[in-house]
């Protein structure tokens, strides 16, 4: 005897033609993130009157963003430091003016890297096989940019730009 399995299909959750980049989403990929829609509408059915959400492997935390867009406080958790980065500056206001200051500062140098710089002033940071992944004229420009984040004296605004350094160095290699 066979037994006849019903479908059903819930449309509610298909999200095909959503924008899954909006708000803060759009920095960094990862692997195998969340659509933000999903966080959004579980939030919505399970989170109702919730004062915090704890995603215990938050990833690049988009849990945690979402809730916060909805005056949700979030904590998130990740063994991996780099979704904790990323989870961070995604969920961490910026002072704005301060912000565009270092982009102004971040234009400055750009034009630096465009006409060169003087090689003697670079302080590389070495690890194994760096030759492989990049080659010297990379290397230079990216040595570079590290210098400038690591003098970032705002934690915010370091996370913000490591965050955008770390795709940088992903698309480069
Ligand atoms: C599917 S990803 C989560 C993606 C996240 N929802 C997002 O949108 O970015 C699963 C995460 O679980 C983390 N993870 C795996 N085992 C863990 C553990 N024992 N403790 C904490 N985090 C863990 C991984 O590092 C990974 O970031």
């Amino acid at each position: 005897m066979t037994t006849a399995i019903k479908k059903h299909r819930d449309i509610s959750w298909d999200f095909v033609r959503a924008d899954t980049k909006t708000f803060t989403h759009c920095f960094h990929n990862y692997p195998a993130m969340m659509i933000p829609q999903i966080a959004e509408k579980l939030i919505e059915e399970f989170g109702k009157n919730a004062s915090l959400l704890f995603d215990p492997y938050c990833g690049t935390g988009t849990s945690l963003v979402e809730a916060n867009i909805k005056g949700i406080n979030a904590v998130g958790t990740d063994l991996n430091p780099l979704a904790r980065l990323i989870a961070k500056a995604k969920t961490t206001i910026l002072d704005f003016k301060l912000l565009n200051d270092y982009l102004s500062r971040f234009e400055q140098l750009d034009f630096s890297l465009l006409f060169g710089i003087d090689p003697s002033t670079i302080q590389y940071n070495r690890f194994p096989n760096i030759d492989y992944w990049f080659d010297k004229k990379i290397q230079e420009k990216l040595a570079i940019i590290k210098n400038f984040i690591e003098k970032i004296e705002n934690d915010s605004i370091k996370n913000f730009f490591l965050v955008a350094f770390s795709e940088t160095v992903r698309e480069s290699s």
